[in-house]
């Protein structure tokens, strides 16, 4: 199956939009209907162009054949949506997910060497291309996710002296890169603690035409926290990146935010919420419902907010 059947782009045709009119693309995950639902609900309400992605868990979760059956059903214009595999960690994943439709994919070798992760960015760049299919490929560890095999829990920064032969040699279509967010709800101790803006800087400069991407960029909204503890939940000392910080970060050429952790606290605080307001629900399109909406409500938030890109499609 190639993705045109489905009517999807590919994400270096969006990303070379929002690279040349200075916005970003929301890179949203999903992981079941209402997931998927919300934020092609906050796409259509906003005009805006999204990456659907999808983490290796999130489709062993799923399941392939429901996944494609639900982008097969789902509405949406033309150069608007693309479909991603998020942290793609081998190229068979990566094989499979463009064999399966996927517009795009996501390369993920930041914790090899950095030999295999070229020889293994460039064997994936090569099948996809033969397709129009995109990739992202990374350069640098987040802390908390990507820094598996040190379990440092600390940043190791992309090296911007690096990343116009990376580029080159990978042939990959964008960049992730590492200048100080990290994946999940537990991102600072200091919730002031600055992006390296520095840094961002240096490789936009060493590669002007490669749109770069963020992930690790939720803002992690303290009403969400708050609702979830006042609701029997307990999430403490959780605090995101700023949007002040992304909408500079997008300023800077970062053309791809990519948010999870801020849509999973949507949904969790308005299932909380329904659930302990009345007692008597047990019928799960109920609560499903209200944080299918939450879900949404945030997403429009952060694209008219944060990335930009409203109005763009
Ligand atoms: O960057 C990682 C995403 O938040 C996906 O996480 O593997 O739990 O679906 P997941
Ligand atoms: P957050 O955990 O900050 O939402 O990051 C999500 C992400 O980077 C997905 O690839
Ligand atoms: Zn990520």
């Amino acid at each position: 199956m190639h993705y045109s059947e489905f009517l999807l782009s590919n994400t270096k045709t969006l990303l070379k939009r929002a690279l040349r009119n200075g916005y970003a693309v929301p890179a949203f995950n999903f992981y079941n209907m209402e997931t998927l639902s919300a934020i092609l609900t906050a796409a259509e309400i906003t005009k805006s162009p999204v990456i659907l992605a999808v983490s290796e868990s999130a489709l062993k979760y799923m399941d392939e054949d429901i996944l494609m059956g639900m982008i097969r059903g789902a509405k949406y214009k033309k150069n608007q949506i693309a479909l991603h595999l998020d942290h793609g960690h081998s190229f068979e994943s990566c094989k499979r997910a463009i064999d399966m439709g996927f517009s795009s994919v996501m390369f993920d070798g930041s914790a090899l060497p950095l030999n295999e992760n070229i020889k293994i960015s460039r064997r994936v760049t090569d099948y996809a291309h033969k397709f129009d299919v995109s990739v992202e490929t990374e350069l640098g560890v987040l802390a908390g996710f990507e820094d598996k095999n040190t379990h440092s829990n600390k940043n190791s920064y992309t090296n911007p002296d690096i990343v116009k032969d990376f580029v080159k040699q990978t042939g990959t279509d964008s960049l992730a890169i590492a200048i100080g967010t990290s994946h999940g709800a537990y991102k600072r101790k200091d919730k002031n603690e600055s992006l390296r803006f520095d840094i961002l800087k240096q490789i936009a400069e060493n590669i002007p035409n490669t749109p770069l991407v963020l992930h690790g960029a939720s803002s992690i909204p303290q009403k969400y926290i708050k609702s979830i503890n006042k609701f029997g939940g307990d999430i403490k000392n959780a605090y995101g990146i700023s949007p002040v910080q992304i909408r500079k970060a997008i300023a800077l050429h970062i053309t791809k935010v990519n948010v999870d952790s801020d849509s999973r606290l949507a949904f969790t605080a308005a299932v909380r919420e329904t659930l302990s307001k009345d007692k008597k629900v047990f019928d799960p399109r109920e609560y499903l419902k209200a944080a299918q909406n939450e879900m949404t409500k945030n997403c429009i938030d952060e694209i008219q907010n944060i990335m930009g890109s409203g109005y763009k499609i």
